[in-house]
């Protein structure tokens, strides 16, 4: 396989040591429920604020190595009218593009999705990285529901059309992140996560390395290992650390560059908690850091609350809940 080299720096720069990447890639329809939690109206005047504070922030990129963003903010500006992407570059942190159309129903398999969005992937893909995107994201969605949830046909079809994503975006001079959420809202144990998150991942690389995508140059983004959040028992932080790595063992690749974390509907205080437990247990053959979005955005959006006085609060905040992912991701907090 031909080696690229662009794709391997900017999976390194992604991955550089005490950083992670900050999900900032909401839909139009999901940040309005982000601007919900202060009562602000989900206008694009307010989603341009939200975002402007979250970019602007002063040291970020400390903490940040890339940002990713969703197809309306990546065409955004700040009040100045500087591109939100070059805003982002001139911190040294590079931005990323959500690229899936979200998910649609399977039909034949009752509660499970399909994501959709491969349909004029090149030319969007050029598109995004004229505007200055390295990096991409695709999501797919597995429920634990009954016990035939999820069925080995949605996690093929959902490997498969990601695989094409991540064929596409490497062409592109884009690394991909591929990222199979095993959705944390259910009456599940800890041991049927930990049975379905590595079948899932299992299924998926085994298609991505039928397909020759070159693991290298790309980036595993994983939910936590741990028990549904109705289960009577929650997971302790070092039963979601063993789970999880025993997990990534038997079903991450050595030369997948590396892996990062969602958050989930996780507190913001547990993401870090887990993560922390995570690189505790030391040294892994994959970098794993974090890449979050409610886990960063809820304690700023908080201090925020809507109001222009308290834009350098609300930037403060994100500079230390930033810090302390930074830290966990180093196992040192
Ligand atoms: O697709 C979801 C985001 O990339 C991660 O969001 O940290 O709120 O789960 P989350």
């Amino acid at each position: 396989m031909k080696k690229n080299t662009k794709l391997y720096e900017t999976a390194a720069a992604l991955l550089a040591s005490g950083k992670g990447i900050l999900a900032a890639d909401e839909s139009d329809g999901t940040a309005g429920k982000r601007l919900a939690m202060v009562h602000l109206p989900n206008e694009p005047e307010n989603r341009q604020d939200f975002r402007e504070i979250l970019f602007t922030a002063d040291g970020i990129e400390e903490y940040l190595s890339g940002v990713i963003m969703y197809d309306s903010s990546i065409r955004n500006t700040t009040d100045d009218g500087v591109p939100f992407a070059d805003v982002l570059t001139a911190k040294g942190i590079v931005p990323g593009i959500k690229v899936d159309l979200g998910t649609r129903d399977l039909e034949g398999f009752k509660g499970e999705v399909v994501t959709q969005g491969l349909d004029n992937l090149e030319e969007r893909f050029k598109e995004y990285y004229n505007l200055g995107a390295r990096f991409a994201k695709w999501r797919m969605v597995v429920t634990i529901d009954e016990d035939e949830t999820p069925t080995d046909e949605s996690l093929k079809i959902n490997a498969v059309m990601m695989t094409r994503y991540a064929q596409i975006a490497q062409a592109a001079g884009i690394v991909p992140i591929v990222e199979p959420e095993v959705i944390h809202a259910g009456d599940h144990s800890l041991e049927k996560a930990e049975i379905v998150t590595t079948r899932t991942i299992q299924v998926l690389f085994q298609t991505l390395m039928e397909y020759k995508v070159d693991l290298q140059g790309l980036i595993l983004k994983s939910s936590m290992v741990l028990a549904g959040d109705k289960y009577s028992e929650q997971t302790s932080p070092e039963a979601v650390a063993n789970a999880t790595l025993r997990t990534f063992h038997m079903s991450v690749p050595h030369e997948c560059a590396g892996i990062v974390f969602l958050s989930g509907g996780q507190t913001p205080e547990r993401s870090t908690e887990n993560l922390n437990a995570i690189a505790k247990m030391g040294e892994q053959p994959w970098t794993i850091t974090f890449s979050f979005s409610r886990a960063i955005e809820e304690p700023m959006l908080k201090a925020w609350a809507g109001k222009k006085e308290n834009e350098d609060k609300a930037k403060e905040v994100l500079l230390e809940t930033c810090k302390q992912n930074s830290l966990a991701s180093l196992g040192k907090l």
